[in-house]
């Protein structure tokens, strides 16, 4: 089973952003983290991240179009709450997407209760730090396998 982890703005500087709000750990170690638990769970990873929505809105089409993903944990990051093109992206492809917000955005600024993402996603996971990613992975591999 193959999984993109695909991440947007401002997630290359973890570690150095906000870390009160995302963490002292980097984007390095939290790829590194995903890659450890991929490993132990039997599952493929590939990463991408981008600072771009357009380059976000192409990997979601590709993962499809191209590499043939089974499953998509997404950190939309800022554009999950301002992008239409993003959510109509996990709407084209037939490939079920987790969301994953590292900080609680529901309990942050109203900006961030507006959330488009969610609308698509079979799942929101939000405010369990670097944890979310593992646990978004452990739920696309039961949610795939029991597709199959
Ligand atoms: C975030 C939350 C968003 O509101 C914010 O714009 C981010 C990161 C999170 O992981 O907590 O960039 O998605």
């Amino acid at each position: 089973m193959k999984l993109l982890i695909l991440n947007g703005p401002n997630i290359n500087l973890l570690g150095v952003r906000e870390p009160d709000i995302y963490g002292k750990g980097t984007y390095e170690e939290l790829i590194r983290l995903i890659r450890t638990h991929a490993e132990e769970t039997g599952l493929n990873v590939v990463f991408y991240q981008s600072n771009h929505e357009g380059a976000l809105v192409d990997a979601i089409q590709n993962a499809f179009l191209e590499d043939k993903v089974d499953g998509i944990v997404f950190n939309p990051a800022a554009y999950t709450h301002t992008s239409v093109a993003l959510l109509d992206a996990v709407k084209a492809v037939p490939i079920p997407v987790v969301e994953v917000h590292i900080s609680d955005v529901d309990a942050r600024e109203d900006f961030r209760k507006v959330n488009f993402i969610r609308k698509a996603a079979v799942a929101t996971i939000s405010g369990r730090g670097f944890q979310g990613y593992l646990d978004a992975m452990d739920f696309l591999k039961d949610y795939i396998g029991g597709e199959k």
